[in-house]
């Protein structure tokens, strides 16, 4: 079968740059014959994580939706705003609820994480925060990173990017990634048998 491939927005907002950015990544996942699964965290509402609620109610529905897709998937992608040079508060907070679930979603998963902004930075320094509570949960990052930066101005109304050069750079991280995903995928098939 097809490898299937999570691509996630991190941002809530309607006009996100980092949607723009995670459909654009969808669709270069989806040329390169893996089958894809564009989501938003938007479609995944939790409150801010609280132990009691954990106690009397469980995971909340979202935590458990968001929970279940990643195990679908064989890979995520991320494609997240960095806000005061951290992860955003939202991205955080599911990731704290998803790590209490059993089997542990985030473990083993990998990962391609990517950001925009309208800053020069593009969001690289969120990234590298992003990196630590994922390694920590056994995810295995890719070591190579996106960040658009001035990404205002940053897609072409045919949603790809602007700088050809850039863009030509992230064709190439896409496709690189998967085809890590697939060598390790096939792997762990075999030993299983
Ligand atoms: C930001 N923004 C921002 N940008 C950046 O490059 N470095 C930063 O540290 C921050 N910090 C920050 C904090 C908060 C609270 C907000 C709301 C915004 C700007 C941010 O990159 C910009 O709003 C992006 O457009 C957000 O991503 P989406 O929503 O367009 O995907």
């Amino acid at each position: 079968p097809p490898m299937d491939v999570l691509v996630l927005g991190a941002s809530l907002r309607a006009g996100s740059l980092n949607a723009r950015l995670a459909a654009l990544v969808a669709r270069l996942v989806q040329e390169a014959g893996a089958t894809v699964h564009l989501a938003h965290m938007g479609e995944f509402v939790m409150p801010v994580y609280d132990g009691d609620i954990e106690a009397a109610e469980g995971l909340p529905p979202g935590a458990l939706a968001l929970s279940e897709r990643l195990r679908l998937s064989d890979a995520v992608v991320i494609a997240s705003p960095e806000y005061n040079a951290s992860v955003p508060g939202g991205l955080k907070n599911a990731i704290d609820w998803v790590s209490r679930i059993r089997p542990q979603p985030f473990k083993d998963k990998h990962a391609l994480l990517v950001s925009a902004s309208p800053s020069l930075v593009g969001g690289n320094r969120g990234l590298w925060a992003l990196r630590v509570p994922l390694e920590h949960l056994g995810t295995r990052v890719y070591p190579d990173m996106f960040s658009l930066a001035q990404a205002h101005e940053g897609f072409t109304d045919g949603g790809d990017l602007t700088d050809s050069g850039l863009h030509e750079r992230l064709v190439e991280a896409v496709a690189a990634f998967l085809q890590l995903v697939e060598a390790d995928t096939r792997y762990v098939c075999l030993r299983r048998r």
